[in-house]
């Protein structure tokens, strides 16, 4: 089976983009609409990317439904939910351009949830000061990933599916390139190229309960922007939905959207109590995600979840032809996995890893970043979101930044007089990929991948404590030392196999990230809960770049621009952990 692998085929192309989802496929439509040459590769079938299941919707201040509404009060919702953790230039940047993100998606044909007179519905979510979600029913991701790639297709975009990247190749700090292979056939490939674009995920897939599927968000962006030289921000920020099912257990995890809770869902415990009056009395279910998690995590630890583990949404109450137009989602898919009708039963649910808030280090023009010629983008990136990402943000991350690190690359390229090769750099790519191959040894990825995500949901899930924490590392380094022992074993099905060798990598690699900025940040703020510090500390209102095992460094924020601020309210964590 090694022998065939040997063969190497050498495809060139000016911009190369890791990951064929949405920022992937907004990225590689502007490179190409300006006339560049760009080739987009993913690992699993373009139109079953991960945007395909995000949900509930896209933000923008249109102010259909709220005139009063604007882009300075969604980037002061942004911030302040954030707890001032967000790069207010990032966010700026996001909340000013959405509109015509929006724009850019209405052109290329997305078919949008309309109010009667044609304008583009929207709806509330979480913490929102106005209804600004714009949707397409609860199946907004699936919907942006079908237009995006017919928009793809008229403007020549090339796409291959199936293909596993091992390494970024880099010549003094500047990229030239990539290496991988086929996930069928192991074919493999040298990508020869000016800029990169990663857009390959995050890390949530690092804990046991996740709503990514088993091999999507592994830590693959940030194992291979570190490997290439560059750094990771804000990488114990990682949000934990409140709504993921319990059951069954090959899908534990699996999102039931906000949008059930921005439609009017109630959330009860096994009381039958409404338990957010506890928490936050005045937005109840639709208080942020971080509290509504917390809630829910609570409740469910002090002895008032169900005998399951879960707390109740309920949506039954709503009118039968709410639940079918603009949860559709939510019904098919309760009624898939667990047979319950949600027009007439409550779904059980409790938190879910969701997101990784932060990601590798990108400036906030062009999310470039430490590395001439390499950027980040959405989920892989990091500096939108702070310490609490509000629903509907991401995709209008990757929609406005999708069309910015596009034009970046595409100028980089452009610019560029000469692009240095390091053979050495392809050597050792393809040695890597030759001692994974190569790897006979007992232990099993599968086991050993398992053993990350328990470690990581046992000592730095929703609430975290040092001794936790350090006890993670230590379950950490385990795992990492039998990984040197591994098997790998490649069949006539194909080389997943190879795949999840490096994806364990990559875990093991983002699980570190996550933990050693756990540590450091000392305090609870948004997602990151730390019971022994309950309080927010002023003091740590920084980000935290990691630049490998144990090394964390603080990172200012700049002042909030008086536009965005004066329409910014108090911020505070006070009570959280002693609700
Ligand atoms: O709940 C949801 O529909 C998720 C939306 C988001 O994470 O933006």
């Amino acid at each position: 089976m090694s022998g065939s692998t040997k063969q190497e085929r050498r495809i060139s192309t000016s911009v190369l983009v890791i990951g064929a989802g949405g920022s992937g496929l907004r990225a590689a439509i502007e490179v190409a609409q300006r006339g560049g040459d760009v080739l987009v590769v993913g690992k699993r079938p373009r139109a079953d990317a991960h945007t395909s299941l995000a949900a509930g919707g896209i933000n923008a201040a249109l102010a259909t439904i709220d005139p009063e509404d604007s882009w300075q009060q969604h980037a002061a919702d942004t911030l302040k939910e954030g707890y001032l953790l967000g790069d207010p230039r990032t966010v700026e940047i996001v909340t000013r351009e959405a509109r015509r993100g929006i724009e850019d998606l209405e052109r290329y044909g997305m078919n949008f949830a309309r109010e009667d007179d044609g304008r583009i519905s929207q709806r509330f979510f979480g913490a929102h000061t106005y209804r600004r979600t714009a949707f397409a029913g609860d199946y907004t991701g699936l919907e942006l990933q079908r237009t995006l790639l017919r928009e793809a297709d008229r403007s020549g975009v090339r796409i291959m599916d199936s293909v596993y990247i091992t390494r970024v190749l880099t010549d003094e700090n500047a990229v030239f390139g990539a290496y991988g292979f086929d996930l069928q056939t192991g074919e493999r490939y040298v990508f020869l190229v000016d800029a990169v674009i990663l857009a390959a995920g995050g890390h949530n897939r690092v804990w046991r309960s996740s709503s990514s599927r088993r091999d999507e968000n592994t830590g693959d962006s940030w194992r291979l922007a570190f490997e290439a030289g560059a750094r990771i921000r804000d990488a114990e920020l990682v949000q934990f939905h409140p709504s993921g099912l319990l059951e069954p257990a090959d899908a534990a995890g699996t999102l039931v959207s906000e949008a059930a809770r921005g439609e009017g869902g109630i959330l009860r415990n096994a009381l039958g109590e409404r338990f957010m009056s506890r928490y936050d009395p005045e937005r109840m279910e639709l208080s942020t995600r971080d509290r509504v998690a917390l809630a829910a995590y609570t409740e469910i630890a002090e002895g008032r979840g169900t005998p399951r583990g879960g707390v109740w949404l309920d949506v039954s109450h709503l009118p039968r032809e709410t639940i079918m137009t603009r949860l559709p989602r939510v019904y098919h898919t309760l009624l898939e996995l667990q047979m319950v009708d949600i027009t007439r039963d409550p779904i059980e649910i409790a938190p879910t890893a969701h997101y990784s808030m932060g990601g590798v280090w990108v400036r906030p023009e062009d999310h470039g970043t430490d590395v001439d010629g390499l950027y980040a983008i959405g989920e892989a990136s990091s500096g939108l979101h702070g310490a609490n990402r509000l629903g509907g943000n991401s995709l209008i991350e990757l929609l406005v930044y999708g069309r910015l690190v596009g034009e970046a690359a595409y100028r980089h390229s452009t610019g560029l007089h000469r692009v240095g090769r390091s053979p050495r750099a392809l050597a050792e790519a393809r040695q890597e990929l030759d001692a994974v191959l190569a790897a006979d040894g007992e232990e099993n990825v599968r086991v050993l991948q398992r053993a990350v995500r328990d470690t990581m949901t046992a000592h730095a899930g929703v609430v975290r404590d040092e001794d936790g924490l350090r006890a993670g590392l230590d379950a950490l380094a385990e795992v990492a030392d039998r990984e040197a022992g591994i098997g790998v074993h490649p069949d006539i099905a194909g080389f997943a196999d190879v795949a999840h060798a490096f994806d364990l990598r990559a875990s093991l690699l983002a699980a570190r990230a996550t933990i050693d900025g756990a540590l450091a940040r000392r305090e609870t703020r948004g997602a990151h809960n730390r019971s022994d510090f309950p309080a927010l500390d002023p003091a740590l209102r920084v980000n935290f770049v990691w630049s490998g095992p144990g090394q964390v460094e603080a990172e200012s924020i700049p002042t909030i621009p008086h536009e965005i601020a004066e329409h910014m309210h108090e911020v505070t964590s006070a009570g959280k952990l002693v609700e």
